[in-house]
């Protein structure tokens, strides 16, 4: 690198904001400048590329926005990227900048981008797993998802207190797109009597009658007080509002549907959030430094982690089953003795 022709990284943002991309953009922008780079940030994800739209990044630009939810940079999801002509096209225009590398926080949808541009693209492709689902692979955690599931928490207390005033049965779906992470750490958080999510799914009609027995046996033990069904989203056919109707129809049971919807995504981020972002900030540039490419930067057992972006979208990362299983023994009151619950 000569000092006429500094080294430049881009960073983009891209998929569903999650709380903590600011504190990532921020962590790479300063990681970079450190290293003599220059760093621009690319808006509203792909379509950055495609429309060759960015900002220049630096320390100023980063203060004050580890604590902002959202993304300064803007996201979006950008279907015109699938065709490879517009893969090309935003190759050219990375290499019309000079642009030597580029990081791009995202989930799955913006690593399938970074592989098909990896076709047309020269420089190096870095991806920070940065999404409220936590479904990429190779890292425990993905940068939102604490926040998001204590953000979700909060909402479901609130929803408890009515529930149990009135002594109705709420059905609360959250986010999570296809995976299961979200509603279980949701529903064991907040105590739900049911989680219903992809991992422990049969089929509509198995469901009903599990969650109508359920619901009996609680009511005959303890009164029904208060009872919570915590349901992933894209999983029952037609929504939790369905669910609610089929209840009513297969068991003459009231539910209340509750969808809590993009409250999820936004909001500060906790600590947890902010200081995994900055880790993996970190950790991007050094692999940048290193020459590394195709890789997603994670965070397993506590260390920073290089895996290879085709294993981080492969969706092999299950939710803790045994978690899961304990929502169904241990932790279910309708199976606790009935002298026990007095
Ligand atoms: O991937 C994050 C996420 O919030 C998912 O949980 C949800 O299914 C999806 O994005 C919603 O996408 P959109 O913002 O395009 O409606």
């Amino acid at each position: 690198m000569s000092e006429n022709t500094p080294f430049v990284l881009g960073i983009l943002t891209s998929g569903g904001d999650a709380p903590g991309m600011n504190a990532a953009i921020r962590s790479c922008t300063l990681s970079a400048l450190q290293s003599g780079f220059r760093v621009i940030g690319f808006t509203h994800g792909f379509y950055g590329l495609l429309d060759k739209t960015y900002i220049d990044l630096d320390e100023s630009t980063v203060r004050d926005i580890i604590h902002c939810g959202g993304t300064i940079l803007k996201s979006a999801r950008c279907p015109e990227f699938k065709t490879a002509e517009n893969q090309q096209r935003a190759a050219n225009n990375l290499h019309d900048l000079n642009v030597n590398a580029l990081i791009v926080i995202g989930g799955d949808g913006s690593f399938n981008g970074m592989l098909k541009l990896s076709h047309y693209y020269t420089g190096q492709l870095i991806g920070l797993p940065g999404t409220i689902d936590n479904d990429i692979d190779g890292t425990d955690h993905t940068i939102g998802f604490a926040t998001a599931v204590e953000t979700a928490i909060q909402a479901v207390d609130k929803i408890r207190d009515t529930a149990d005033a009135f002594e109705r049965i709420f059905i609360i779906e959250v986010m999570g797109r296809h995976s299961g992470f979200l509603a279980l750490n949701v529903g064991i958080a907040s105590a739900a009597e049911q989680i219903i999510t992809f991992e422990n799914f049969e089929n509509p009609g198995k469901e009903l009658q599990k969650i109508a027995e359920h619901i009996a046996l609680c009511k005959k033990q303890r009164g029904l007080s208060s009872y919570l069904i915590v349901a992933a989203e894209n999983l029952w056919p037609g929504g939790v509002s369905q669910l609610a109707e089929d209840l009513a129809n297969y068991a003459n049971i009231r539910c209340t549907p509750c969808i809590l919807g993009y409250i999820q995504r936004g909001g500060a981020p906790l600590a947890k959030d902010r200081i995994l972002a900055t880790k993996l900030g970190i950790g991007a540039v050094e692999a940048v430094i290193d020459n590394k490419t195709l890789i997603m930067i994670g965070e397993s057992n506590r260390q920073t982690c290089q895996i290879p972006l085709t294993q981080a979208v492969a969706h092999q990362k299950t939710v803790n089953k045994a978690l899961l299983a304990a929502q169904e023994s241990v932790l279910d009151i309708a199976k606790l003795a009935k002298s026990h619950l007095m």
